[in-house]
């Protein structure tokens, strides 16, 4: 079955995670990836958070499957001219260099222009064009404080707190997917290529969107309703963060089950959606307070939220957190068990939806992924393992019109 992106070819200059989490997800959906790498290094995680003496890293085979690698030494000027032919006949470019990094190199975006007009370049840096830290190198936790997520995560009485979640790396990845995809649209309209960028603190303030929700009610009526310091604590002029509170219309919090005292993740998120105020009382077994209007309306439950949720936690003392979603998901309540990485590893759904999948590495033997999340009625995305640094050298030099010799001239010289 042919792919959506067959015959997209995209030169894959990126390194780490925000840069290949996007050109990955583009490789599982048809395009050609090549992935050119320094001659003798490689991208960074080849190495980085090793658990296999001398085999690719994790971090990198969880991030670059199904691509190509070509080593090249694109300072040289051997290097260098193998890139320009490579540009010129592909249709992306994807990288996130620090700044100033593919300028240096010469490829500015008016020379590449210039060798392909169709070329869309599509790059990440932590801060956009002409921001004041515009300079700055950025990683993943850098870009959560800068992009407003550490401020408004974790509890009030500690300090700001960053997610687990690669909102800085792997969001932006996406953001810049979509932006490559849309470019793409638009040359099929114009023929022509542009620039397509994504800044990491823009990708993470597009994820904080509510937040900035938040500041602007905060600055006009002093206080959140949703928010755990209502209506008993203090409200500063910025918005505070929340633990484990809703964010949204519905109050929820993470509720202790049976065994939590010797099990961390024994807990359920329990949502307290409006409408289903009338079957959480009847799961709970409290029918009287459907009526009652001490509890009848979001705003009546408001001041006693947390005695609410002590309650239920009540209820939940001898049920496991897969027997209370069991029970509550009876009653159309929106929650769900806190799942360890182990329980999502080993889970029967997720492996047959194709979301955790097992793939072979010449190096490391089976290991598991994250397959697509997106998923199409007309298309099985299959997850190949990453490629071995340079695996693919020699067969792209020679589609691109190197002979053997050249190549192997290539190669004397440390050019790839
Ligand atoms: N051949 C020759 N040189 C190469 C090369 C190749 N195939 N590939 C990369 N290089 C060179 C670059 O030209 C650059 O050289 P220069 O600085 O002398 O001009 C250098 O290698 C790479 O520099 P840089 O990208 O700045 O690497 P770094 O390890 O110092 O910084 C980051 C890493 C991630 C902090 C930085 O790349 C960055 O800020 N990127 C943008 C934001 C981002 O994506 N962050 C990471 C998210 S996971």
């Amino acid at each position: 079955m042919s792919k959506p992106l067959e015959g997209i070819k995209i030169i894959d200059f990126t390194h780490v995670q925000a840069g290949p989490a996007c050109t990955q997800l583009l490789a599982w959906y048809g395009a050609d990836v090549i992935k050119v790498e320094r001659p003798g290094a490689g991208d960074v995680t080849r190495n980085q958070l090793r658990d296999i003496p001398d085999a690719d890293a994790l971090y990198f085979t969880m991030l670059n499957s199904n691509k190509r690698s070509l080593t090249l030494d694109t300072k040289t000027q051997a290097g260098k001219e193998v890139l320009e032919k490579l540009i010129r006949e592909s249709d992306v470019l994807v990288e996130n260099f620090g700044p100033g990094a593919l300028d240096r190199m010469g490829f500015s975006w008016a020379r590449i222009n210039e060798l392909n007009p169709g070329m869309i370049v599509a790059s990440v840096k932590g801060f956009s064009d002409g921001h004041h830290y515009e300079d700055l190198k950025v990683y993943e936790n850098v870009a959560q404080c800068a992009g407003g997520a550490a401020s408004t995560t974790g509890f009030w009485d500690g300090p700001p707190t960053v997610s687990a979640a690669a909102l800085g790396d792997s969001n932006t990845g996406m953001h810049l997917a979509i932006g490559i995809l849309t470019a793409l649209m638009g040359r099929a309209k114009t023929g022509k290529g542009q620039k397509v960028a994504v800044s990491m603190q823009d990708a993470v303030i597009n994820l904080c969107r509510v937040k900035l929700r938040d500041q602007q009610r905060l600055d006009r009526v002093g206080y959140l309703e949703e928010y755990p310091q209502y209506p008993h604590g203090e409200f500063s002029d910025v918005v505070p963060r929340g633990g484990n509170a809703g964010g949204g219309g519905q109050p929820g919090w993470v509720l202790k089950c049976k065994g939590w005292e010797t099990d961390p993740n024994a807990y359920i998120y329990f949502t307290i959606q409006g409408h289903a105020w009338a079957p959480i009382c009847k799961a709970l077994g409290k029918p009287e307070w459907i009526e009652d209007p001490a509890y009848n309306t979001a705003q009546a439950r408001q001041d006693k939220i947390f005695d609410i949720f002590a309650f239920i936690e009540n209820w939940l003392a001898d049920k496991t957190k897969y027997e209370a979603v069991d029970i509550l998901r009876k009653f159309d309540i929106p929650c769900a068990p806190v799942l360890t990485m182990k329980e999502i590893a080993e889970d029967a759904s997720l492996r047959k939806s194709g979301t955790i999948v097992e793939v072979e590495h010449k190096q490391r033997g089976k290991y598991l992924t994250v397959g697509s999340p997106v998923k199409f009625s007309d298309m099985t995305v299959e997850i190949t393992g990453s490629p071995l640094l340079g695996e693919h050298s020699d067969e792209i030099l020679a589609s691109l019109g190197y002979t053997k010799e050249q190549i192997a001239d290539m190669h004397a010289n440390k050019v790839v």
